[in-house]
């Protein structure tokens, strides 16, 4: 079957079976990435690679990572086909596993798996569901960010209001000294809500 595509302004991908295709969530991210020309950029779960490539034409050095094989395969196609492979370092695992202890980044994003689902539900996909509440991947990479930010770095995270948008809220306002809803969208069944924070603290969650 031939690959799916997809584009965000001049930034054309295509998607494989298996890879989670760039829904209204991924552009988003792409529309409120903000890239500093020059700063480090860090994806968790970087699909098939549209949000990573987007940042590297703007200027951002990016390290893309995902759980998923396919995924990771998929974006260095997609980051050869844009000429930007010398600009992505694409990366397989889980979470932060595939970042070393001492490498700090200027802006971390996530559009992670946030909608309640489990194992044991037929419809369960990697990509999307996160557990009985939505938020395994969502507390996970909360619990671990600020490790890997910079001083002042920021983080931008996607969720759906389906998955305890307070938590995350309280959860970054514990971490961070600002934070923010960037932008949202709203839906029949769900809003999506891109949080902004900045300048970690040391705290812990
Ligand atoms: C909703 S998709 C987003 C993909 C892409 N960033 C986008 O916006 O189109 C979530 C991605 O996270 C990956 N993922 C899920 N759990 C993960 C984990 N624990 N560690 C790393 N990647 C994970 C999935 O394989 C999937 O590619």
């Amino acid at each position: 079957m031939n690959p799916v595509e997809a584009s965000f302004s001049d930034v054309r991908v295509v998607v494989h079976d298996g890879v989670y295709e760039p829904a209204e969530d991924t552009l988003m991210l792409c529309e409120y990435l903000d890239i500093i020309p020059g700063e480090t950029m860090l994806e968790i779960g970087c699909g098939c690679g549209l949000v990573s490539i987007v940042a590297a034409r703007n200027g951002a050095a990016v390290v893309a990572t995902d759980k998923s094989l396919a995924a990771v395969q998929n974006t260095r196609e997609n980051a050869r086909r844009n000429a930007l492979l010398d600009k992505i370092d694409v990366r397989q695992g889980q979470l932060f596993e595939p970042i070393r202890e001492e490498e700090r980044f200027a802006l971390i994003v996530i559009n992670p798996p946030y909608l309640p689902g489990t194992r044991e539900d037929p419809a369960y996909d990697n990509a999307w569901s996160g557990g009985l509440d939505g938020r395994e991947v969502i507390d996970a990479f909360l619990a671990q960010c600020t490790n890997f930010l910079e001083n002042d770095g920021r983080v931008l995270l996607v969720q759906s209001s389906l998955s305890n948008t307070d938590k995350t809220q309280k959860a970054l306002d514990t971490l961070f000294h600002s934070s923010t809803i960037k932008a949202e969208k709203r839906f029949f069944y769900e809003r999506l809500l891109l949080f902004e924070a900045q300048r970690p603290r040391q705290a812990t969650y």
